[in-house]
């Protein structure tokens, strides 16, 4: 007999059981599922409203059912339905009918929605961890590659030379707001639904404030309804983790362009590629492409949600059942993507005399000239125009700008003179970009200083929760 079968004539059809189940996929909220039922029964205890040895029994068979379930000895069941009613039931089955009373002023509704929000809130840390060890990755490159220049490109037409370290600072920067983009998401997940009951609250003198500090949250939902019926928490994850693996799958794309026959600035580790079934010369970054394509799933994950809760009226809707795969998958795919990423980034070969080679055969100086013209008082309007006979003749003549002899030059304006030489080096050309956030040496140190502070705040902020969820994981089910 189902939990809820009191109103029933008759079982339910297998094909209904097996549609509507969830087991299948919320047994991995089986330790949050725990958790929060401990907090909740000793809440009860406290407010009188189970006895003391009712709120211990309950409370070890609960503990027992935990252990179990680590040890995998426990068989879910599909004609339980889903999480919640398969602990409840092995409870009953563990201490008998006083396993009943677990749920009294409580409704799979508020407790799912408790659920989710205690099992994202570690995967956020996780993922936090994660990316901030992809930022050290790109950084430690950075911080050994300050001198190497590379073509930068616009319309991927080299545009003006960089330096290697400010293109792999770019990601730290990006990654960086996602980082900041998910802590700041803690505080709308970290909040207890709990006591919202099926709707509309419950009956019982309650106490929402305990069973939040018990947990180690933030605070409670205000109202009720907006309790179990919002998923908001979980759009947000979806599309924070959608911009995430945009900014990862940017980066992959760039690993496999530089690590073609083509560009050939970096090779990856032979541990990070794979080879061809038929070409024996093949080594195809496959992890990079990977996750470039996974970014379809992350972004299907974003949009599928959102399309449930679309029009749903308010509160719970069994449509909301569909809240958890999309969750659960868009975790582990950027959980696997980071994880690889960071040590594929540590260990690829940077080809330094390639990158100078590139910026040393094409025009990546040529806003340099029109600017050392515009210094002489040209006004830039001209000078684009100047350094544009200059280049199309460079073309023609099948040579580059510093090949050019200075009468040549001077043909073209009487304002160039011998220095043209060294301000056209691509040191120099790089070092002139001494703005805040540019790419001359010095400014590339201030934005390793900054990351440095950003590492480690982040590592401070992590350190904090990530002790504040372990003593309440530890306490409640030692
Ligand atoms: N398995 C359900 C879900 O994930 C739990 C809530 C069920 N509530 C209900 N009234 N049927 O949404």
């Amino acid at each position: 007999m189902k939990l809820w079968g009191g109103r029933f004539t008759k079982p339910t059809n297998q094909l209904v059981d097996a549609y509507t189940a969830s087991i299948s996929f919320d047994k991995r909220l089986a330790v949050h599922d725990v958790m929060g039922s401990l907090a909740h029964v000793e809440m009860l205890k406290q407010c009188h409203i189970l006895k003391t040895n009712e709120a211990a029994e309950i409370q070890a068979g609960l503990k027992k059912i935990a252990g179990k379930i680590a040890a995998g000895q426990v068989q879910m069941h599909a004609e339980h339905e889903d999480i919640h009613m398969n602990i409840e039931k092995l409870l009953i089955d563990e201490i008998g009918t006083v396993g009943g009373k677990l749920h009294t002023g409580r409704s799979r509704n508020d407790q799912v929605a408790l659920d989710m929000r205690l099992y994202l809130r570690e995967e956020l840390l996780e993922l936090i961890a994660l990316l901030t060890k992809l930022q050290y990755a790109l950084t430690n490159t950075a911080k050994e590659q300050i001198d190497t220049l590379m073509p930068g490109y616009t319309h991927l037409q080299r545009a003006q030379p960089v330096s290697f370290a400010h293109h792999l600072l770019a990601y730290v920067f990006m990654l960086q707001r996602d980082v900041e983009r998910l802590q700041d998401s803690w505080k709308r997940v970290n909040q207890s639904p709990l006591g919202a009951g099926a709707l509309a609250g419950t009956t019982f003198p309650i106490d929402r404030q305990l069973v939040s500090e018990l947990l180690g949250m933030d605070g409670i939902c205000d109202n009720s309804l907006d309790a179990v019926s919002d998923r908001d928490f979980v759009v947000e994850f979806l599309a924070n983790g959608s911009l995430m693996i945009a900014h990862l799958s940017r980066l992959c794309e760039e690993l496999v362009l530089w690590s073609s026959a083509e560009f050939r600035f970096i090779e990856l580790d032979d541990e990070f590629c794979t080879g061809s079934s038929m070409m024996p010369q093949k080594k195809n970054p496959d992890v990079a492409e990977l996750i470039r394509g996974k970014s379809g799933r992350v972004y299907g994950n974003l949009m599928g949600m959102l399309t449930t809760l679309k029009g749903l009226p308010l509160a719970y809707n069994k449509d909301m059942q569909e809240d958890k795969e999309g969750m659960f998958d868009t975790a582990d795919t950027l959980n696997g993507a980071l994880s690889l990423l960071a040590p594929m980034i540590a260990t690829m070969t940077v080809n330094k005399e390639r990158m100078q080679q590139a910026i040393r055969d094409d025009f990546s100086n040529a806003t340099d000239l029109a600017d050392y013209l515009v210094a002489k008082g040209l006004p830039f309007r001209k000078a684009h125009a100047v350094v544009g006979q200059i280049v199309l003749y460079c073309i023609q003549e099948n040579v580059f700008i510093l090949d050019l002899p200075l009468d040549v030059l001077q043909g073209f304006s009487s304002l160039i003179a011998a220095d043209i030489y060294q301000a056209l080096t691509s040191t120099a050309v790089v070092n002139a970009r001494n703005v805040p956030g540019g790419t001359a040496t010095n400014r590339i140190q201030v934005q390793l200083e900054k990351v440095d502070q950003l590492l480690a705040a982040s590592a401070c902020w992590l350190k904090e929760k990530e002790a504040r969820i372990t003593s309440i994981k530890e306490g409640a089910l030692s």
